[in-house]
């Protein structure tokens, strides 16, 4: 990786920490939902960086791919433990980063996930395996009696690209990609009281275009137009402005122009917290660029 490249991973980093971190800072109970996900974004452009994603806010047994909708009218409650997973992009370099607000009594649920993936950060060197970093996280989660999220995984970065080898998985399996100087990925390990594993719920806020094809459907058109600048990157439907071209949305994923993220979710009645930061790999360890 060339000293520019570096330097734009570093500078996505730095302005995502710090967003994260005041955004944070800035949850209470009674607070709107929506206005907090909307001042976050638009806090992005004004430090000259892009969203790599749209604000992921997700709350509770909803461990991802949640945000706010048109109008959402959702209002922080105490006892919520609600996620905040932020992607910031500059020239399509990417820092993927989160963290979690408990407003409840859950400290002991953010440590599983935190100190997961601290002491996953200090696992990574070149040589060693996304396997290994998997069993560190595992270990940190299950020894404070919670169950890691099996099928939810950090993952590899690239320009324009967020997901791609190596896959880094929250529990420890045999092997995996051997990790090699140069490598950037997300480690995010999810602690949860509920099963350890997610699936789809109804509600899909967010998605990205995926294929090239033509499309012929006149509302189709104008959400491809007004996402083109994207690069692929995910969307959130509110970011369309026109509650008319939802009726698009469907068929365009139907079509697989679109891919759609639907919020996922471990058992009703469970809490998840989540802790990722972006890593460079060096020949001794690695550089966190999100801290
Ligand atoms: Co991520």
């Amino acid at each position: 990786m060339n000293d520019e490249v570096f330097e734009k991973y570093r500078d996505a980093g730095r302005v995502a920490a710090t967003i994260l971190q005041d955004g944070a800072r800035s949850i209470r109970v009674g607070a709107s939902y929506r206005e907090l996900v909307e001042s976050i974004e638009a806090r992005v452009g004004e430090e000259g960086a892009a969203l790599a994603f749209p604000l992921n806010l997700s709350l509770n047994e909803d461990a991802a791919h949640d945000t706010a909708s048109y109008g959402d009218e959702r209002v922080f409650s105490r006892g919520d433990v609600a996620k905040l997973d932020l992607g910031v992009q500059i020239d399509g370099y990417i820092a993927d980063t989160a963290t979690t607000v408990d407003l409840g009594s859950n400290s002991l649920l953010l440590q599983a996930s935190e100190q997961a993936l601290e002491s996953a950060i200090r696992s990574v060197r070149p040589g060693a395996t996304a396997g290994g970093l998997g069993a560190a996280i595992q270990k940190e989660i299950e020894s404070r009696g919670y169950r890691p999220i099996s099928n939810l995984t950090g993952h590899g970065l690239d320009r324009y690209v967020l997901h791609r080898s190596p896959t880094i998985p929250n529990i420890g399996i045999s092997g995996g990609v051997v990790l090699e100087e140069g490598m950037v990925f997300a480690i995010e390990p999810f602690a949860s009281t509920g099963i350890g594993r997610v699936g789809e719920k109804p509600r899909r806020e967010i998605y990205s275009l995926v294929s090239q094809r033509p499309v012929r459907t006149p509302a189709g058109r104008i959400v491809l137009e007004k996402i083109r600048e994207r690069n692929g990157l995910p969307f959130a439907r509110r970011w369309l402005g026109d509650k008319k071209l939802d009726i698009a949305l469907p068929l365009l994923v139907r079509s697989q122009v679109l891919h759609v993220y639907p919020v996922l979710s471990d058992i009703p009645g469970a809490l998840v917290s989540q802790h990722e930061h972006t890593v460079i790999v060096t020949p001794d360890g690695c550089v966190v660029t999100t801290r």
